[in-house]
């Protein structure tokens, strides 16, 4: 089987053995000695945290669907949910839209009420006779989606590019279509603010071709649907467009292990402390568990869901908000939850002394390998 050995790997990324040896136990909790063979995808991944971008021909499709899977999930697989973010130009209408697929407006007098910051909703569609399940996340658009993904972390599966049917094609319409598809995430389309006067989908169409997105009615494979935030007018075919997309991804993960993902997002709550939403992406996160998230540790003390309920348990491509860290990780910063509290502690605190001490960041220069070479 392809591999590289830890000597070949220091070599390549031009750190000593010890630092690889070393990441792979604070960052992955790999106890690997000196003689070891790693996987391709580890070695990618130490020469990514060593700040190296590493190219592998096969890397483009197959990276961003199995990232989160390690091989003793592949038996066992189940599908996930798709993980949705919405993204478009300022006033076309994501937000509205978000909320008319929620169904649950946030009224405007609801303030002191339930609080509901978990950045992610999930969404049930009905689909040939079963209840499907679509997260989307909400994020302030492709800043957040950038600033995470120039982060490593990788939380959409599709991304829906919401254009204003009065307005089409804008500068920030052409950033998300670049950042989507430098991603390699699919893009469905909602042509939005269908009810109003001045829309002219054909023309955005047009527009979006430009951008090669051709829609699949002139030949192209990009979903697109017109839509009204307002209206209502063709949600449940853009969800139904959604669910499609998603079964040719074939999104899966191992709900029986232990869990691991991404935050979303973190803030210290005066009451509460530390408070992070969490994207499940791979096994089932439980009340109790111990965790690491980027550098901070903790032990969850509860998990509230999107509609401000207490759960107990989070299962693949669902997001929580929970309790119990120590401290406050940064958005994009990856947490895996460990069976032994001292090994995550000492995961955690050896973190911490590496952000101090910065040594990560200091190859963050445009150093490039290409690991095929030496399998
Ligand atoms: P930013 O978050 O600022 O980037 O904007 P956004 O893309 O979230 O747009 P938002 O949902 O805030 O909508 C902007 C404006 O467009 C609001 O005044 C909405 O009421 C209006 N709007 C959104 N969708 C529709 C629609 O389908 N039809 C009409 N007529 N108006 C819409
Ligand atoms: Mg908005």
């Amino acid at each position: 089987t392809e591999g590289v050995a830890v000597p070949e790997l220091a070599e390549m990324l031009a750190v000593s053995e010890t630092e690889i040896i070393k990441n792979l136990f604070i960052n992955r909790g790999i106890q690997a000695n000196i003689t070891q063979t790693l996987e391709l995808e580890t070695a990618r991944l130490v020469a990514e945290d060593l700040g190296v971008q590493v190219e592998t021909p096969e890397e483009k499709s197959a990276a961003t669907k199995t990232e989160m899977l390690d091989t003793e999930d592949l038996d066992h697989l189940q599908f996930r949910p798709p993980v949705i973010t919405i993204m478009g130009h300022v006033d076309h209408g994501k937000t509205s839209l978000l909320d008319s697929i929620r169904k649950t407006k946030v009224a405007a007098g609801e303030a002191g009420g339930i609080t509901q910051r978990t950045g992610a909703y999930h969404v049930d569609v009905e689909h040939e006779g079963e209840t499907r399940q679509v997260v989307f996340l909400d994020t302030p658009g492709h800043e957040a989606f950038t600033s995470m993904r120039a982060r490593g972390a990788k939380v959409t599966d599709i991304a829906v590019l919401v254009v204003a049917a009065d307005d089409g094609v804008q500068p920030q319409t052409q950033e998300a279509i670049s950042h989507a598809k430098a991603a390699g995430v699919p893009i469905v389309v909602a042509i939005n603010k269908m009810d109003k006067e001045g829309a002219q989908p054909d023309r955005v169409k047009q527009e979006l071709t430009e951008h090669e997105l051709v829609p699949e009615e002139w030949g192209g494979n990009t979903p697109m649907v017109g839509v009204s935030a307002i209206t209502g007018e063709n949600l449940d075919e853009l969800l139904e467009m959604i669910i499609l997309v998603a079964e040719l991804e074939e999104l899966s993960a191992n709900p029986d292990r232990l869990a691991k993902g991404t935050v979303i997002e973190a803030n210290l709550d005066r009451a509460r402390g530390p408070v992070a939403t969490l994207l499940v992406q791979n096994g089932t996160l439980h009340v109790g568990d111990v965790i690491v998230a980027g550098p901070c540790f903790g032990k969850i003390r509860a998990m509230i869901d999107d509609r401000g309920q207490k759960v107990e348990a989070a299962s693949p491509s669902f997001a929580v908000e929970i309790l119990g860290l120590g401290e406050v990780p940064r958005a994009g910063d990856e947490f895996a939850v460990y069976a032994d509290e001292k090994q995550a502690r000492a995961i955690a605190s050896e973190r911490t002394a590496e952000m101090r001490s910065s040594r990560l960041q200091r190859a963050a220069s445009s150093r490039r390998v290409t690991l095929s070479n030496v399998s």
